[in-house]
């Protein structure tokens, strides 16, 4: 089942919380956001923590888990895969160069999944004139159809696939999905920043997922110290891992502080707290569709100072929840 929380003051500075910048209630003041800036200082902080948690900690699968945590916390890479770029440089080509369909085409041709799904798409969308060249079939797509095929080819990297770990793996792809729509819709039209940090928001849960599929003992962890884990330092972890991959500092920052806008650097809480909205609404469609108690849209609805009605916000998670999975059912 998909968790969530982090709507609480939990890793906020008393100056955010004075300030009035957190206005939203506390239902589930489990999750925390990053306590530094400073990627060394988080790392010695996150290990720190690892550490002290280990100790007190007497069950050896358990305690394989921690040590394999800590192992990827000392990596460089942090143990996972590395991210893609073909979307991320062609987003910054599109943006310096709409007209740079030689350079996209050599971008593109690099990539023999991105080539795959180009041509697919092409086919489809042709009338009886085929097209015969990948430049052809770029053109024939479009800018917006392109950007959206590349991010599309990126949440298909194994960097989202865990072994051991493949439904909530899965989970978290797909809610990456949605709420990258519904970010992209609320904040810049459905390309961009915003769209980016959605789909990647939750990816330092992913971190601490492939280390649970590492642990070289005979039982895996308990699921409750993993989502407790996740919880504590997933954003950290996002933090971290957009450094690792040389992620715009915007997206990097949407990793970190999308629980918790009100912590994040004054020039980027715009963008966080359209994550937080775009996660909760994402949460709240997911209520809706179980007919769970809504605690993800009564945080939603508390959130203050959104560019759009929290009605709009939630009709629209609703919508694009029905039709992802859709999508994911047919794939
Ligand atoms: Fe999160
Ligand atoms: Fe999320």
């Amino acid at each position: 089942m998909s968790r969530y929380g982090g709507y609480g003051t939990k890793g906020k500075r008393p100056e955010d919380l004075r300030g009035g910048v957190i206005e939203i209630e506390d239902p589930d003041d489990r999750v925390q956001s990053p306590t530094t800036f400073r990627p060394d200082k988080l790392r010695r902080d996150l290990i720190q923590d690892l550490r002290s948690r280990k100790g007190r900690e007497s069950d050896r699968a358990n305690q394989a888990f921690y040590d394999a945590l800590l192992r990827a916390v000392q990596q460089k890479d942090l143990g996972v895969p590395p991210f893609p770029t073909t979307a991320l440089k062609l987003d910054e080509l599109i943006r310096k160069d709409k007209e740079a369909t030689g350079r996209l085409t050599t971008l593109v041709d690099k990539d023999p999944a991105l080539v795959k799904a180009v041509w697919a798409a092409a086919r489809k969308v042709a009338d009886d004139k085929q097209p015969k060249t990948l430049e052809q079939a770029i053109k024939l797509l479009g800018l917006d159809r392109l950007w959206k095929i590349s991010f599309r080819i990126t949440t298909e990297s194994p960097v989202f696939r865990v072994r051991g770990h493949e439904e909530k793996s899965d989970e978290i792809r797909t809610h990456g999905i949605l709420v990258a729509r519904i970010a992209g819709w609320m904040g810049d039209h459905g390309r961009g920043v915003h769209y980016i940090s959605g789909l990647l928001h939750d990816v330092g849960q992913l971190v601490i997922l492939h280390a649970a599929g590492k642990t070289r003992g005979v039982r895996r962890p308990e699921v409750e110290l993993v989502n407790n884990l996740i919880d504590q330092h997933h954003t950290a972890l996002g933090l971290l891992i957009g450094r690792v991959w040389r992620l715009p500092k915007s997206v990097s920052m949407g990793l970190g502080f999308h629980h918790h806008p009100g912590a994040a650097p004054s020039d980027y809480r715009g963008l966080c707290k359209i994550l937080q909205a775009a996660d909760l609404a994402a949460h709240a469609a997911s209520e809706r569709r179980r007919r769970a108690t809504p605690v993800a849209e009564t945080a939603l609805r508390n959130v203050r100072g959104l560019p759009l009605p929290h009605k709009d916000i939630l009709e629209r998670a609703m919508r694009l929840d029905q039709v992802i999975r859709g999508e994911h059912r047919a794939a």
